[in-house]
């Protein structure tokens, strides 16, 4: 069998994948703040478009996908799917172990399925500039590449503790024509408010929403986009899923167990939803979300109504939360820090269709740094976790001699995470709490 389980150009996705047509259970709706009333598609057109806000709420099982948007991926995409046959033999686990490899993106992460299909749609619309936060970087550079495709400005509030860790991805920003702010920044009241509280405040991607959807009320040719949590942006990375499915056919295989690390909940949702849906249909599978045990939202959260954002600009979602205000420690998988979850996500794991574990730092770059020795690639910290968990599920079917097919989003590489692996090899990272399971 070939290590590369590789598709056709013309295999790539025609339509995204939308869970709402298959859930067994009723979504509680996003409401808005003020009334607590389900909010309107009127009442978030100042800040999406409203092709993306007829997705967010759309109860089509399948949405096609725009040929110019399917043509952007034709760089990238179909990604490879990759035995771990390497990784296996380390582990010496009658496991098999498969990788679905999305760093092969040009800028290194799942992010720009969604990216790409959002600014085309914002394009279509009239929108002039996209402004967005991020965590590692991985979203804003993705965003900052795709309004370069589409021809619109990008503004990019960066959480601070990653502008200092990850310079390069400032610059890959700037190289993409884009503006980029440490936030907390003052260049919004959001932030100014914090920065009063706390000159010093490492800041999160709740912060750095708040300033993202401030930039863009006040300018009606700017929106606000949003890398992960909402339907919509789950629903574009549904072609991660559909594409393993129709690799594992080639293969003869299925996998029993399938995991992604989950920060908003759009790499694991990408890759696990379509399964979810056999898994409705009456499949056995399992489906793993992985979360730091620093930023514990899906294994220690309530879920409960509560903002997207620090300051309160979002409607309330139904989801895990930690507390809109919670500030998590400064790990390296900056993508991971966000105190809420995808309400989609959080409705499957509080029905039980999918389970979720929380792991720590070191642990998680111990798991990376076996899997850069075996396969080569350097997972981004976020991806990690990932890794970690299969690693985990590798050595307990070995003990426990089983044979079983497990596969893992590796979501993105960490050559711009090189300062986090420096200080791991020098014996100087933090480690945080202990590993869970919820
Ligand atoms: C490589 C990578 N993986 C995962 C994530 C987490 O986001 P999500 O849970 O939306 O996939 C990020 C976020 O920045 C990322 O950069």
């Amino acid at each position: 069998m070939d290590t590369k389980i590789l598709l056709k150009e013309d295999q790539i996705p025609t339509h995204f994948y939308n869970i709402l047509a298959d859930l067994p259970f009723r979504m509680d709706p996003p409401l808005h703040p003020g009334t607590r009333q389900p909010i309107s598609p009127d009442d978030m057109s100042a800040i999406f478009p409203m092709s993306l806000i007829e997705q967010e709420m759309s109860p089509q099982r399948e949405i096609a996908i725009p040929e110019k948007v399917r043509e952007a991926y034709t760089l990238y995409r179909p990604t490879p799917l990759i035995r771990a046959r390497r990784l296996e033999r380390a582990l010496q686990t009658p496991a098999r172990i498969y990788y679905k490899y999305e760093g092969v993106s040009p800028t290194g992460s799942h992010k720009p399925n969604t990216a790409i299909a959002q600014a085309y749609y914002n394009k279509l619309e009239g929108t002039r500039k996209l402004s967005t936060e991020t965590g590692a970087g991985q979203w804003g550079s993705s965003l900052a590449y795709a309004c370069h495709l589409f021809d619109m400005e990008c503004v990019v509030f960066m959480v601070k503790v990653s502008f200092q860790q990850k310079p390069y991805r400032k610059t890959m920003m700037n190289l993409y024509g884009a503006e980029i702010y440490a936030s907390p920044s003052d260049r919004t009241e959001a932030g100014r408010k914090i920065l009063a509280k706390d000159p010093e405040c490492p800041g999160s991607l709740g912060i750095a929403i708040s300033e993202a959807i401030e930039t863009a009320l006040q300018d009606n040719r700017t929106k606000y986009s949003l890398g992960s949590v909402l339907n919509h942006v789950l629903l574009h990375q549904t072609i991660i899923g559909q594409e393993t499915k129709k690799q594992f056919e080639l293969v003869g295989d299925y996998p029993d167990v399938v995991i992604g690390c989950h920060g908003g909940g759009s790499n694991f949702a990408g890759l696990a939803l379509p399964f979810v849906r056999d898994k409705i249909n009456g499949r056995k599978i399992d489906l793993v979300a992985v979360e730091p045990a620093s930023c514990p939202t899906l294994t220690q959260g309530k879920i409960e109504y509560d903002f997207g954002d620090t300051a309160g600009f979002t409607p309330l979602m139904k989801m895990y939360t930690l507390g809109h205000d919670f500030i998590p420690p400064p790990i390296h998988a900056g993508g991971l820090r966000y105190h809420g979850a995808a309400p989609i996500v959080s409705a499957l794991l509080q029905h039980n269709l999918i389970s979720a574990m929380a792991i720590g730092q070191l642990d998680i770059f111990h798991g990376a740094l076996q899997f850069a020795r075996s396969e080569g690639i350097i997972p981004a910290p976020e991806s990690a976790h990932a890794v970690q968990a299969a690693i985990e599920q590798a050595l307990q079917a070995k003990e426990e001699g089983i044979e079983k097919a497990v596969v893992f989003n590796l979501s993105g590489h960490g050559l711009l995470d090189l300062s986090a692996y420096k200080a791991y090899l020098n014996g100087e990272l933090e480690s945080d709490q202990q590993s869970a399971v919820a």
